[in-house]
């Protein structure tokens, strides 16, 4: 998202300060050498630690899967509650308040969902946590598979309702660019650190969750109810997901606080990087970019929200008030709680900048729309 454009923009002068010349090569390779399998070592180290810390609180993950996540099966909401078949009388009609642009907003985020696979693979990738046999009766294997299985709800619904759509959805674009997303996968940077892993889903549960609530409110607002509670629904399970993946890392920070502001701290300089940001239909190379702006422009996901998500964490996780860091974690701490102002600002300015060089081709232009989406009819 924007957020992310500005971060690279701005670490840029930096990795041109970090060149160096030619002759100081040959000894900063080998430098670079020995100070490598070091920092492998560490790293071994530091991921050892962070998967003993995260298996030290069993009940609090047994108690997620019992109590945050909801009952399975017959118990559960599925898809057909939401969208039986045939659906509700009066459907074909709300959709026509609903815009192009919501319409791209929906259509991304059903095929970000859809790379589920892509998600759980992610997980699994997280030391200390793995589902080592697919079955695993370990409280992290559970919560990842109950997880997943609560996810995989929200790209079948969302499909389903643009299958019915079919009149305004190209559905054979859209399912294209599920396939390429999911061939492509996803690297969020968490390098096999739960910590950073579950940093990464506390700030990525929160954003799906305001996505999904906002398309939610302007599907209401355009009459269309259907899809309206359908959002709801989706919204409601980001919202106890994030809550789980919070209260995990409030698990790790009372128990390693440096080691936890330490991988934060890594977390946040790199960015928070969207899961769907190497979506590509087959024809527009940036496709990503510009579903980013239309769901910027109608106000689903702004760097506003980036700031806010940013800020919530530093709340909720009291680090304005931690105490008793070591090494670095105290810098690190204190760089933390900076952002969210400084995202807020940075915010600020793009929105203006955007205000300033509005051009006569805004995307609410339906010729332009259709160039860039393949999705649309
Ligand atoms: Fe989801
Ligand atoms: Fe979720």
């Amino acid at each position: 998202m924007t957020p992310l454009f500005l971060f690279l923009f701005l670490l840029l002068p930096l990795s041109f300060a970090f060149r160096i010349s030619p002759l100081s090569r040959p000894l900063f390779a080998l430098q670079s050498t020995i100070s490598r399998s070091s920092d492998s070592d560490q790293k071994i180290r530091t991921l050892q630690k962070h998967s003993e810390i995260i298996n030290s609180f069993p009940t609090v993950v047994e108690s997620a899967v019992n109590e945050v996540l909801l009952e399975t099966g017959e118990k559960s909401w599925q898809p057909v509650d939401l969208l039986p078949y045939p659906p509700p009388e009066g459907f074909e009609e709300q959709m026509e308040g609903i815009s192009d642009e919501l319409l791209i907003v929906l259509i991304g985020d059903m095929i970000t969902e859809e790379a589920l696979p892509t998600y759980q693979t992610l997980l699994n990738t997280f030391v200390g946590c793995e589902d080592t046999n697919g079955s695993t009766q370990t409280p992290w294997a559970k919560w990842s598979r109950g997880w997943t299985s609560e996810e995989n709800r929200h790209g079948d619904l969302l499909n389903r309702f643009l299958y019915l759509n079919s009149d305004r959805v190209d559905m054979r674009s859209v399912e294209c660019t599920v396939q390429h997303l999911m061939t492509s996968g996803f690297n969020p940077g968490a390098e096999q650190d739960p910590y950073k892993g579950f940093i990464y889903t506390s700030f990525q549960e929160r954003a799906t969750k305001i996505s999904h609530g906002n398309v939610g409110k302007l599907a209401s607002k355009a009459g269309a109810e259907t899809l309206a509670r359908i959002c709801a629904y989706i919204a409601g399970d980001e919202a106890r997901h994030e809550k789980a993946y919070q209260s995990f890392c409030t698990e790790i920070l009372d128990r390693d606080p440096s080691g936890f502001i330490t991988s934060m701290g890594e977390v946040m300089r790199a960015g928070i990087s969207m899961p769907a940001e190497q979506m590509y239909d087959g024809v527009n190379l940036n496709l990503y970019s510009d579903f980013s702006n239309v769901a910027q422009d109608i106000g689903v996901y702004t760097a506003f929200d980036y700031s806010e998500i940013a800020r919530h964490l530093v709340k909720i996780w009291e680090l304005e008030t931690l105490e008793g860091l070591e090494g670095g974690a105290e810098e690190e701490r204190e760089f933390l709680c900076k952002l969210p102002e400084r995202y807020r600002k940075l915010a600020e300015r793009s929105a203006k900048k955007k205000e300033k060089h509005q051009t006569n081709v805004s995307h609410t232009d339906a010729k332009v729309l259709r160039q860039q989406f393949k999705w649309i009819k």
